[in-house]
């Protein structure tokens, strides 16, 4: 047995499988698994992608100037506020590691994104979940749960994997009511698909107060999940806290161009959009004449509730892999009887609605 040993709230956060490396790892023929963007990025963004390719013998620019400057026109926002990383989970981590540790109490939604647990978990920290009202994040059971420990609140909006979103007006009325010692972390990897009148991100709240970071991804709506491109906005002194962490170059080259030419095509995103939402609105419909429970979403995803609970979900989700279609199983979140299914294609979308009607018939 080793003599090494690791730090002591390493085991409390889960390892990602890595199992024997097989040369072609299987493929489903549709995966719908992911939350990822069903099209191949940007025309643009692909071109810049290449063109970083004859320069991969440089180091990428170490604070990824060009897309932080690209970024902060396009929300009119002070560039030297935000900053990149290799994926926003990357930026989440961050923050764990910055602001909280041994015996502080972290709130999140309950059904939020799964990485802030194992990022609180990692620091020795305690996890709050709080409960939704019908897969709505409700604040006053946020502003309940805070205690003297409460070092930091994680929030999804719209969340993952309910699809649902918090307005504007109420995550206001949550900062303007949480202690002041308390960072409040907007998650808003999916912003760009809630286009929702009471809907906004928080860049706002961020100028408005001193303990508020926004977080951001090009991996949903632009379609670079496989790029690895996550940015985050907030005060000078939380961004230069977090920049202690950043590494030097901690985003690749390629990511950096063609991250900043995707942000620039607003057309292309707007159409990817579009056809998301449609998507979404034919998922939705066909699931409910179905007699299956959708619940709403703001998003990519939906997520499907069987109403005769755990083995029906079961059969489900292997019939449709028999049908080489991979979805998302939300036992994790102890939502045993539901699954997440993102958004994919029109012939995706339709492939996956055939597979359950043939499944809801037998
Ligand atoms: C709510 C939420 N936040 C953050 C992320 C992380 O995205 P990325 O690391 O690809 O930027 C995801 C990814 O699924 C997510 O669902």
């Amino acid at each position: 047995m080793t003599k090494i040993k690791p730090n002591a709230y390493i085991k409390d956060s889960p390892a990602q499988p890595q199992p024997p490396a097989e040369n072609k790892p299987p493929q489903f023929k549709i995966n719908l698994a992911l939350n990822e963007s069903p099209y191949p990025p940007s025309p643009k963004a692909l071109e810049a992608y290449h063109e970083t390719a004859k320069i991969l013998n440089r180091y990428p620019n170490y604070s990824s100037a060009e897309l932080r400057h690209v970024l902060g026109e396009k929300y009119n926002l002070d560039n030297t506020r935000i900053m990149c990383a290799a994926g926003s989970e990357q930026i989440l981590s961050y923050i764990a590691r910055a602001y909280i540790g041994e015996g502080d109490e972290v709130i999140h939604p309950r059904y939020g994104f799964m990485v802030y647990r194992f990022n609180i978990a990692m620091q020795g920290a305690k996890s709050v979940p709080v409960e939704h009202d019908d897969f709505v994040v409700n604040v006053d059971y946020i502003l309940g749960a805070v205690t003297n420990k409460t070092r930091l609140v994680f929030l999804d909006n719209p969340g993952n994997p309910t699809g649902t979103y918090v307005p504007y007006s109420e995550i206001i009325r949550l900062r303007e009511n949480l202690p002041d010692h308390i960072l409040l972390v907007l998650d808003a990897a999916y912003a760009e698909f809630a286009n929702e009148a009471d809907y906004d991100a928080g860049f706002d709240l961020v100028d408005k107060h001193e303990n508020v970071i926004v977080t951001r991804t090009l991996s949903k709506l632009y379609g670079l999940s496989g790029l690895r491109i996550g940015w985050a906005y907030s005060t000078e002194e939380i961004i230069n806290t977090l920049l202690h962490l950043k590494g030097g170059f901690n985003v690749s080259k390629p990511a950096q161009s063609a991250g900043a030419a995707a942000v620039l095509d607003q057309d292309y995103a707007d159409q990817a959009r579009d056809k998301c939402r449609a998507g979404i609105e034919y998922l939705t419909s066909e699931l409910r004449a179905m007699g299956l429970n959708v619940t709403s979403s703001v998003c990519n995803f939906v997520m499907l509730h069987f109403p005769d609970g755990r083995d029906q979900m079961k059969a489900a989700d292997q019939h449709l892999k028999d049908c080489g279609i991979m979805v998302g199983p939300l036992g994790a979140y102890n939502l045993s009887s539901s699954l997440r299914i993102t958004v994919g294609t029109d012939d995706e979308n339709k492939a996956f609605i055939n597979a359950m009607k043939d499944f809801m018939e037998k």
